[in-house]
């Protein structure tokens, strides 16, 4: 639910450069309430489909810089009762709320202002993008900045001589809902969080998480939003894990999207080869794409309750079966053996079907065994990596390889510990950082070949990662281990 918390909302930047310059964009913000929510947080944020109807005016004051007059320390906020920043010619005022010092020039405030207006989850996590709608043309990236059309061409009184050297907010409040002390905090926390953002990139600061590397951005929502709509509401009322259905159901689902997406675009000229999730735990991936039509399954050591709770397709596409790979085993490679109710799971050779696309997610002991099946069964594959064991199955702490130092979190070693074997077995590493509820969201893909699958020793590859002695017994365990979180 939406609503405009004022008529509009001002934020500007002013700078000494060679010539003094002032920018100013304005954006309609809303509240965002959430009524499922306890304590109904209001949150301020960019519409999903934003008009620009005014949206950005330079100011160019070729005046002397002694015009430079005050630079602020902290986030200061101008008392009620302050002149008006400027009023249009329509007669609409613009209350100046806080100002702040800043050493970002407007070229940086422009780019945190886009930023800021494309992804306005940077300001609520209620929303995951805004789809700009424009009321007239305007193509910004396309344009140099002396192109850039001004929106508001008439508006008066704006004095820059006392704002130089600032990030200020401004508003221009409905009479219906004049100034508050909550809308002051918005008006705050947009601020802080645009000067934050402003001052970083002037120090040179590279965002290192890179999302939406393989798919676009837009595409993955509309996928996601799609699933969450069709599926969430249902899963989560019937969720019968001791877990939290909201953290798995998104977090699937989103993992769901994520794969449709990247399966849309691998096999778009060629029959989708089917899947398998290994350490499938509760199912609900193997059963959402099962729904969205992808033909595939999944298995893992341990039955959960979930799955007596899916559909008949999707029970019949759950195994409970240990995998013990081929090239571990002594005797004859073990087909899948099915499992009367009672006795131990069978096992499985890891060995599929030529271009199964082989999914792995948060599979802990089967996560660094990942690109090697992929390798045994010449199959692409996804894995996000979680909890770290190694090959032979047993926890342990991956060696923080090049790039980490011994301070590495055990996660960004793990992460690129098991990214080294993949490129040890020949696969080119693609990397994105999935947008789930989840800290462990790297996903690791391996779709296309470096070198060819003769050309490499597997079993010499395992043995050079410290081997695999024990897997059997780590992995039966397993079968009637205690109960994991997932
Ligand atoms: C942390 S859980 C994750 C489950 C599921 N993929 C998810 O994300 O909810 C890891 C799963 O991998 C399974 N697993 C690990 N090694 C296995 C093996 N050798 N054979 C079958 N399942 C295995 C475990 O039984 C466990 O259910």
């Amino acid at each position: 639910m939406y609503r405009r918390i004022a008529k509009n909302i001002g934020l500007t930047c002013h700078y000494r450069g060679d010539a003094a310059e002032a920018w100013f964009s304005s954006f309609r913000y809303y509240h965002v309430t959430c009524p499922n929510r306890r304590h109904s947080p209001i949150v301020f944020a960019v519409q999903n489909r934003l008009h620009l109807s005014t949206a950005q005016i330079r100011f160019i004051n070729t005046g002397p810089s002694s015009q430079y007059v005050k630079m602020l320390s902290s986030l200061e906020p101008y008392p009620p009762g302050s002149p008006m920043s400027f009023e249009e010619d329509s007669g609409a005022s613009w209350t100046p709320l806080f100002q702040k010092q800043c050493s970002f020039p407007p070229e940086i405030f422009r780019q945190v202002m886009l930023n800021l207006i494309r992804n306005p989850n940077i300001n609520s996590n209620h929303l995951f993008r805004a789809d700009i709608s424009l009321e007239s043309p305007f193509a910004d990236d396309s344009l140099t900045d002396s192109e850039i059309p001004p929106r508001i061409t008439h508006v008066k009184g704006y004095d820059i001589k006392t704002v130089i050297g600032s990030v200020s907010i401004h508003y221009s409040f409905f009479d219906s809902e004049p100034r508050s002390a909550k809308l002051e905090r918005t008006a705050q926390h947009l601020l802080t969080v645009l000067h934050k953002h402003g001052q970083g990139t002037a120090a040179g600061y590279v965002k290192r998480v890179n999302h939406d590397v393989i798919i676009p951005q837009a595409v993955l929502q509309n996928t996601y939003a799609r699933l969450k709509a069709k599926y969430a509401k249902i899963l989560i009322s019937r969720w019968v894990e001791s877990t939290d259905p909201t953290k798995h159901v998104f977090e699937d689902l989103g993992i769901a999207a994520f794969l449709i997406e990247l399966w849309a675009e691998m096999y778009k000229e060629t029959y989708f080869p089917g899947f398998v999730d290994i350490g499938c735990g509760n199912g609900l991936l193997v059963h959402i794409l099962l729904e969205e039509g992808y033909s595939g399954w999944g298995f893992d050591a341990r039955r959960r309750k979930s799955w007596a709770t899916y559909s008949s397709k999707t029970q019949e596409s759950l195994k409970e079966l240990v995998l013990i790979p081929s090239i571990l085993q002594t005797t004859a490679a073990e087909t899948p053996t099915p499992n009367p109710p009672n006795v131990l799971p069978g096992t499985h050779n890891g060995l599929f079907p030529e271009g199964t696309f082989i999914i792995s997610n948060h599979a802990d002991e089967l996560t660094p065994w990942t690109p090697i099946l992929a390798n045994l069964s010449k199959s692409p594959f996804m894995m996000i990596p979680c909890c770290s064991h190694a090959l032979s199955g047993a926890k342990f702490r991956a060696p923080p390889s090049k790039g980490l130092n011994a301070s590495s979190s055990a996660y960004a070693s793990l992460v690129s510990w098991v990214s080294k074997i993949a490129r040890e077995c020949g696969w080119v590493v693609e990397k994105e950082m999935l947008r789930i509820p989840s800290t462990r969201n790297t996903a690791l893909i391996g779709r296309r070949r470096a070198i060819g699958f003769e050309e490499l020793d597997v079993k010499e590859l395992v043995g050079a990662n410290g081997g695999a002695d024990g897997w059997r017994d780590n992995a039966m365990k397993l079968v009637k281990g205690a109960t994991r979180g997932h």
